[in-house]
């Protein structure tokens, strides 16, 4: 699938918006144009994994989405919304997208029952009784309730990030990002925390996840997304990405993550099934 043709006109009002919708975004560092005119639209409810070797632009881009960087050209829109000018606050942002990172980002002298419930109290402005339950319930749910009066350096790294997790949803945002989640956790804790995403991309929430596991892309996503440098290479389901890719390059990277797992990922139709030479 290739990118969506993207008109310059704003989301029309009335219809179903898209939760994200990406136009023409471009993003450099000084010299370094990072983001080429990327386009992409997730509509309400979708599990999007984006893959794609280190460098090709995937961080930058959800940084974006999230406004945790200034955009040099093209257009965000988040609910039909359009948030990458100065008309959003990053409060407003923080409302409607929580952003979960490689590295857990809690607040390391703060109980995790305490991480919990700052924002919810002075942003969503909570009470303390009505952050605390929502704490509880979300602790539950990522099975840490007994943790909630530990500090972050008690914890695990697969627990801290668990936390994090927790602590993104305590905002009840309508979409989450994940940006490698496990890459910093030790191999035996990524299973913890890639269930605790699996769950809730079951549960309906519109996520974002850049990943490097594979299979659990595979697994968990509606569709794949596949970046180099700085575009959207190629795009579709994960049946179709990870047994019958169009482009060369997205068949390279593929060949390259899942040797290592033994796995092949023309193993399903074969390349010769899929009409590409192998
Ligand atoms: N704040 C920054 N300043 C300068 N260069 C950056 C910054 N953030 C990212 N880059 C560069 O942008 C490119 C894309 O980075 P990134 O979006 O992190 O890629 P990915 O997440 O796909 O590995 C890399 O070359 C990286 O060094
Ligand atoms: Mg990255």
């Amino acid at each position: 699938m290739s990118q969506s043709a993207a008109s310059s006109a704003p989301p029309a009002a009335g219809l179903i918006q898209p939760a994200i919708e990406v136009r023409r975004l471009h993003k450099s560092f000084g010299k370094l144009d990072v983001l080429k005119g990327v386009s992409l639209t997730v509509p309400e409810g979708e599990v999007v994994s984006v893959i794609g070797p280190s460098g090709s632009g995937k961080s930058t881009m959800a940084r974006c989405i999230c406004r945790r960087e200034e955009i040099n050209k093209g257009e965000i829109f988040l609910y039909g919304k359009r948030v990458d000018g100065s008309n959003h606050s990053n409060r407003d942002i923080a409302r409607l997208v929580g952003m979960i990172f490689q590295q857990f980002n809690l607040f390391p002298h703060l109980s995790v029952m305490d991480n919990l419930t700052l924002s919810p109290i002075n942003i969503r402005g909570l009470s303390k009784e009505e952050a605390v339950e929502n704490a509880m319930g979300l602790l539950k749910r990522v099975g840490l309730e007994e943790k909630k009066d530990a500090r972050p350096g008690e914890l695990s790294g697969g627990q801290c990030q668990r936390v994090a997790i927790a602590r993104a949803l305590a905002m009840n945002p309508k979409i989450m990002l994940f940006d490698e989640p496990t890459s910093a956790l030790d191999p035996e804790l990524v299973g913890e925390v890639l269930d605790v995403i699996a769950d809730l991309a079951g549960s309906g929430m519109t996520m974002m996840i850049i990943t490097h596991e594979m299979v659990f892309a595979k697994e968990v996503s509606d569709r794949v997304v596949f970046m180099d440098e700085g575009n959207i290479m190629e795009q579709g389901s994960p049946a179709k990405i990870f047994s019958c890719p169009d482009a060369p390059r997205t068949r390279l990277f593929l060949q390259r993550m899942l040797a290592p797992l033994g796995k092949d990922f023309s193993g399903e139709s074969g390349s010769e099934a899929c009409g590409h030479e192998s």
